[in-house]
């Protein structure tokens, strides 16, 4: 498989998940609770897991090098865009966490908190994903020659083996099938 259709499932993965997520803020923002805490750690643990050290870590180790070394910028350009709304999502999942932990720990009003970073979040990652798929994953495919995309396919597949470990990339699948079918059918 080509590497930047590897990246472009992904994105596609994440985007049912942030219509999960949206789907319990809608809820959360009814009720003014939340019915079931456990599926946002699963979706923390998702975004944490599989989208920031996986995915971000195959664009930020791989991918973006390889892009500077055909002469796409970082600095003032694309690649630092996507660098710094790689900071901005962790710290918009920190800040979901942390208003998961105090929900849980009793204090009601947290659930405001967490509706509003994960509105944030589900704004800056959708938004980021149709960059990389308009602008900067049409650039790597124009530009990176067929070796050095074999080279970056190899590269992914040790980074998914050691970032998230062999069997947990199933795992998250069928976490995303599940939780489709319960808030999104
Ligand atoms: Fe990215
Ligand atoms: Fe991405």
């Amino acid at each position: 498989m080509k590497p930047i259709e590897d990246l472009k499932m992904e994105h596609e993965a994440v985007k049912i998940i942030l219509r999960v997520l949206d789907s319990i803020c809608k809820e959360a923002e009814k009720s003014g609770e939340l019915a079931n805490p456990e599926h946002l750690e699963q979706l923390i643990e998702f975004f944490t897991t599989f989208v920031d050290r996986c995915h971000h870590g195959k664009e930020e180790e791989l991918l973006f090098p390889a892009l500077e070394e055909v002469g796409v910028s970082r600095e003032g350009g694309p690649i630092g865009v996507m660098l710094k709304e790689h900071q901005q999502g962790r710290d918009a999942v920190a800040k979901m966490k942390a208003s998961l932990v105090k929900y849980r720990d009793g204090d009601r009003k947290a659930v405001g908190d967490l509706v509003h970073h994960a509105r944030a979040y589900i704004t800056l990652l959708n938004q980021h994903i149709d960059k990389e798929n308009n602008v900067l994953f049409v650039l790597a495919d124009n530009n990176l020659s067929k070796e050095k995309q074999m080279e970056l396919w190899e590269g992914f597949e040790t980074i998914e083996t050691q970032k998230i470990g062999p069997g947990k990339h199933e795992a998250f699948h069928q976490m995303i099938e599940s939780l489709e079918s319960i808030y999104l059918s």
